[in-house]
């Protein structure tokens, strides 16, 4: 069964052909990155105009690429939440118009879900149940992976998102958006223990994080050498502070694993292209006897292709949207 999915949540216009959730036929993204660039970050009225004037032609090349036409197509996939509101609604209408026009039933899908999926591409042998760590821009979960459609919220950030932690970090150092890319790269010239920054631990809550505390303990430490005139060693402080980061997200996961008895352990989401954080995960899963998988490089950050992943398994859990579906800034993981 071939899906068309659409992915318009935040500054990507991507859309896929994805066939029984697991092969994928096309994959098409136009990225806004270098625009907002300029701004040091994502500029949501800029986004949302950007993928109102490219969402056609992605849609297009999708099925171009995937030789395929709307006849071809059985379902269409949309990424309805969570999000940017305004960016959503491109996406969730272009959606709505085409399943209007074709007949196609409307399966609504939730990013966070999406990003977990990205690993049933990258992993054909993959199941649930599992332990996963989500972790974007935007979220960080431990998450419960029971079934394809069914999920339970163990841990999550009390303040920051991993991503938005090493993002403002990285603004910080002058580092273009988006920093956690750039601070990995520069996080590999330099020594971990040069600095030591807090691990805050959430009293009472051992899987949840918080990352607003060492976001703070960085920023001062820039702004205390750039008052004192002082050359900031970029390289150390990435790498410590990546480290900080990396280790916070790596205990609590596996401590997770261990408490609930999960013999397998996915990572999802932009930051799980870190490569620290997969080394370590994989080397601490390893030690623990958990089974690790991570998703391919290509399609940690947002994509389509993975929206088609999950709408599959959301189609066939009976998840069909009539044309009333809206966009929704904030829904949690397990809303059903
Ligand atoms: O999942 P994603 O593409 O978008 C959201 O759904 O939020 O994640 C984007 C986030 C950004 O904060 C970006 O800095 C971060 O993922 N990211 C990384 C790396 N690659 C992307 N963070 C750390 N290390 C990386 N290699
Ligand atoms: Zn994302």
């Amino acid at each position: 069964m071939k899906i068309l999915s659409i992915e318009s949540s935040c500054d990507e216009t991507a859309a896929a052909v994805v066939e029984d959730g697991r092969k994928v036929l096309s994959s098409v993204i136009a990225s806004q990155v270098e625009e907002h660039k300029l701004y040091g970050g994502v500029v949501p009225e800029i986004a949302s105009r950007r993928h109102a004037e490219a969402i056609v032609q992605v849609v297009q090349n999708a099925l171009d690429e995937a030789d395929a036409t709307m006849d071809d197509v059985e379902a269409i996939a949309v990424t309805h939440a969570p999000g940017l509101i305004g960016a959503l609604l491109v996406g969730v209408n272009f959606a709505k118009g085409l399943s209007l026009a074709t007949g196609k039933p409307l399966v609504p899908t939730h990013h966070l879900r999406s990003h977990i999926a990205s690993n049933y591409i990258s992993h054909k042998e993959l199941k649930p149940p599992f332990m996963c760590l989500v972790v974007s821009g935007g979220h960080s979960h431990i998450v419960m992976v029971e079934d394809y459609t069914k999920m339970k919220i163990i841990g999550k950030t009390r303040d920051d998102a991993a991503g938005e932690a090493f993002d403002k970090a990285a603004r910080t150092m002058g580092m273009p958006y988006p920093g956690g890319i750039e601070m990995d790269r520069v996080a590999e010239l330099g020594n971990p223990e040069a600095f030591k920054f807090p691990r805050p631990v959430v009293h009472d809550a051992p899987y949840d994080f918080s990352f607003s505390g060492l976001k703070t303990a960085v920023l001062n430490l820039i702004h205390n050498m750039e008052q004192r005139g002082e050359d900031i060693p970029k390289e150390d402080v990435c790498a410590s502070f990546r480290s900080a980061v990396v280790e916070l997200l790596v205990s609590n996961t596996l401590k997770a694993c261990s408490d609930f008895g999960a013999k397998t352990l996915v990572v999802a989401g932009g930051v799980s292209a870190n490569s620290l954080l997969r080394k370590r995960l994989a080397e601490e899963s390893a030690k623990n006897g958990v089974r690790f998988f991570m998703p391919d490089k290509s399609v940690c950050t947002d994509n389509a292709a993975m929206v088609g992943s999950q709408g599959y398994y959301e189609y066939l859990s009976g998840n069909i949207a009539d044309l009333s579906l809206n966009a929704v800034a904030s829904l949690p993981i397990d809303y059903r």
